[in-house]
């Protein structure tokens, strides 16, 4: 995925929502794991739907791939409301913001993916919305200037990030959920994986859906795009079928290893190892010496290897731990791995 500054590029992810619609979960209940989202957006939806009212609004925040679209498609589908998408560097000016906001129809959801990329005065135009259901328009110029105040329907604002740090405070506190997706663990993945060949009519045995789940880094877009790519690896060698050996060739073909790194995951890993002898460096050094943006960087590559704890980040830049060197197979000469820092969460196993 390239991401440019103030636009996201992500042709595999246009191409995925356009062609095939239906391997989005429509309904709360088809979507796989996330339980504490579930758990909390299911009394979320049933005490705005017992109410009559518009559903508060609602962040979604986590690395890209886990879902977050599709929460803000099924709280529209679960509302029973119409959906408006757009995103933060798609609005250009204020005036974009209010008239998408004055043609909303009441309850209608308005999802706003990358929402930290809002501009500071299209997201000020929000924060009346959000909190009065108001947008305040000045009109004329000089000293016959005045603002007046248009109301708006009730509308539920759904908002993504990958980010939510970069969101201004006024911003945050006007949701009334947010949460936080995680990394999925195996089984959701391998359920993730058997519902994908359905969709997609591809034949998967259970080790070979296995095995996919397994090195698909917990992120379910990833899962569906190494599930395509065995496919058609299956395809032309192996008659359709994919089993755990067919799996296994098609994804070493495709240079992802037994952790679900892929290529520059793995370069990320060995500039920091080889060029910077383990670190700390700087991100954007990093970026720049592999030619890759920061921002992929930050939000493609940096989650998961945190979460398997191959890195770590500290006020000096980042640092290549010793199971980092493990997974490489280079040999660790940096400090002996050390007791948790205070206040730095202790890594979760993954599976
Ligand atoms: N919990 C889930 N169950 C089944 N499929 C999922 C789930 N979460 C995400 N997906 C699928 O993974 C892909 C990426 O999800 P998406 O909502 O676009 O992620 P995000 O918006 O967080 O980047 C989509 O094809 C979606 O259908
Ligand atoms: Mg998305």
């Amino acid at each position: 995925m390239v991401i440019e500054r103030g636009r996201s590029v992500d042709p595999e992810r246009q191409v995925e929502d356009v062609a095939e619609p239906t391997l989005r979960p429509r309904l709360l209940a088809e979507y796989i794991g996330q339980e504490r989202v579930v758990a909390n957006l299911e009394i979320l939806l049933e005490a705005a739907r017992g109410r009559e009212e518009a559903l508060d609004h609602v962040l979604f925040y986590g690395p890209p791939g886990l879902g977050k679209t599709t929460l803000a498609n099924i709280i529209a589908n679960e509302m029973g409301v119409k959906i408006r998408q757009t995103s933060g560097p798609s609005v250009e000016r204020a005036g974009d913001l209010a008239a998408i906001l004055t043609n909303l129809g009441a309850g209608d959801v308005l999802f706003i993916d990358e929402i930290h990329r809002l501009r500071r005065d299209v997201e000020e135009v929000l924060y009346s919305a959000m909190e009065d259901f108001a947008l305040d328009i000045v009109v004329g110029k000089g000293p016959s200037a005045r603002s007046i105040r248009l109301s708006l329907p009730r509308f539920t604002l759904v908002g993504a990030t990958t980010r939510p740090a970069m969101l201004a405070a006024p911003l945050r506190d006007r949701f009334g959920a947010m949460y936080r997706l995680d990394f999925y663990g195996v089984e959701a993945m391998k359920h993730i994986v058997h519902r994908g060949a359905g969709v997609l009519d591809v034949a998967v045995q259970p080790e070979g859906a296995s095995l996919i789940a397994h090195r698909a880094r917990g992120t379910p877009r990833v899962a569906l795009r190494l599930l395509r790519r065995v496919r058609d690896y299956a395809e032309v060698r192996a008659a359709g079928r994919i089993d755990a050996e067919v799996a296994d060739a098609a994804l070493a073909l495709l240079e992802i290893d037994t952790l679900g790194l892929d290529d520059l995951d793995r370069r990320v890993l060995e500039t920091l190892i080889h060029k910077f002898n383990g670190g700390p460096v700087g991100l954007d050094t990093i970026a720049a010496s592999i030619g890759e943006e920061s921002d992929t960087i930050e939000d493609v590559v940096e989650p998961y290897l945190l979460q398997l704890g191959f890195l770590d980040r500290t006020p000096r830049g980042r640092m290549a731990t010793a199971r980092a060197y493990a997974h490489l197979d280079v040999p660790y000469a940096g400090p002996a791995p050390t007791a948790v820092p205070e206040g730095r969460a202790p890594q979760r196993p993954l599976f």
